[in-house]
């Protein structure tokens, strides 16, 4: 049988180097190829968890990342299903060099007519750490030249450049003296996930949106309520979730390893429709709500595209004004920060949303994200789990309350 050259195992790399986790890598080649899985941080044990499950082995969370073993099928599903990643890489190739000459010389050795035709296109991306390379995109000019030069000198003809949609996109990561060359299976990030059609402000990364459901650990199993819901990223990330419907379902960019070589479209296939066959119905009602109608209405847009608008229910509501559907369920907030959307006075608004908790949500869970480490101090209840998650460039704390009933509510901060 043609065995593809990326799924043999004698072209697995023998390591792999992240900036900080090199010495966590295995060399143990028995359980299938290593594939680097690259998500946000603070994400990584929700992103092993969600990998195991579908049957990888050897899972170990790296930096913003995490490092598993399997085989194509799973390297397929992974792209599909997972909720929590941004991009599934492929090692397959690497070496040590120490200056430019012999790093171009390695990389021209490579046999690339097993992965390109001259009628394909590439595009490579590079980081850079350690003494002896210093410049990503001299390492990223340096890995297409030495690419193409290979195809002109055997055949005249050469690949082409194309950052959008290439047939094979490349990473590079070299620290210090050890290079390493991925092979990117997703193409354009996991995170877009396709329902997007409308935002107000601030919306959430939809691998975060789903990356906070996972590690509250709702699995669709109560009653769900996002009360300041923007443009829907949360609802929407949780009813797919309750409903088990796979993150790319309604992807519109294709995969990226549907353009290679080894594109095996018959497992693709397979592979989808044992997932899709795993929809259905969720067991407990989800609600999205806002006080502006604008994000009601992107609210729904999106839960429209995303063919959820039957699941979820959106409303224009204040919170101040929202009661609880259900006796007890989860509530999850991405309130304002007063970083990108701003508020007037930020401590007297938190405030506000812990006493609406505390009068109002008994029997309730509630998980809040926010960077406003002040205002977090107005908020008057003493979260049970403080979750560090970064939203863009902000530094967050994700908070859980169990908001108790009656007495046992002498959680309140400095009593
Ligand atoms: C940071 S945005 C939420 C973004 C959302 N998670 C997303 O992914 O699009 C905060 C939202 O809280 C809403 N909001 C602010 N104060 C509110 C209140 N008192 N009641 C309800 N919604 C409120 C704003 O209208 C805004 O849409």
């Amino acid at each position: 049988m043609h065995l593809h050259p990326l799924w043999s195992k004698k072209s697995l790399p023998v390591n792999y180097n992240d900036e900080m986790t090199n010495d966590k890598m295995t060399n143990d080649e028995s359980s299938g190829n290593l594939l680097i899985i690259k998500t946000l941080q603070g994400l990584e044990t929700v992103l092993a968890a969600e990998l195991e499950t579908l049957g990888a082995t050897d899972t170990q969370p790296l930096k913003r990342a995490v490092s598993c073993r399997g085989d194509r099928r799973l390297m397929y599903r992974a792209n599909y299903e997972l909720r929590t990643a941004l991009r599934v890489l492929v090692p397959f190739h690497s070496f040590r060099a120490t200056n430019e000459k012999s790093y171009y010389r390695a990389v021209r050795e490579i046999d690339w007519s097993r992965y390109l035709d001259a009628k394909d296109t590439l595009a490579v991306e590079a980081t850079v750490s350690g003494d002896y390379f210093r410049h990503s995109q001299y390492a990223a000019l340096l890995t297409k030249d030495a690419i193409v030069d290979q195809f002109r000198d055997r055949l005249g003809r050469r690949p082409d450049v194309n950052l959008e949609t290439p047939t094979l996109r490349i990473h590079v990561r070299i620290f210090g003296s050890q290079c390493d060359l991925l092979l990117d299976s997703s193409g354009d990030s996991l995170h877009k996930r396709g329902y997007r059609r409308d935002t107000v402000e601030a919306p959430l990364n939809e691998v975060l949106a789903a990356g906070m459901i996972l590690l509250t650990g709702w699995k669709g199993d109560s009653t769900f309520v996002d009360p300041m819901c923007g443009s829907g990223t949360i609802p929407i990330e949780a009813a797919m979730l309750a409903m088990d419907i796979p993150a790319q379902y309604k992807r519109e960019s294709m995969l990226g390893f549907f353009r290679w070589k080894d594109f095996d479209k018959k497992l693709w296939q397979d592979v989808k429709s044992a997932a899709d066959a795993r929809i259905h119905p969720p067991a407990f009602p989800i609600l999205a709500s806002d006080m502006d109608s604008r994000a009601r209405n992107a609210t729904t847009i999106n839960l429209m595209s995303a063919g959820l608008e039957h699941v979820v229910q959106a409303e224009k509501i204040p919170f101040e004004k929202l009661m609880p559907p259900a006796e007890t369920g989860i509530l999850i907030a991405n309130p304002p920060y007063d970083e990108r959307l701003q508020i007037e006075d930020v401590a007297d608004f938190y405030k506000s949303i812990g006493d609406r908790l505390k009068q109002n949500w008994a029997g309730w869970q509630a998980w809040l994200i926010s960077s406003n480490m002040e205002a977090w101090k107005s908020f008057g209840l003493r979260p049970s789990r403080k979750i560090t998650l970064v939203n863009g460039s902000l530094d967050c704390y994700f908070q859980k309350f169990e908001l108790y009933a009656g007495k046992k509510y002498a959680q309140v901060e400095g009593e």
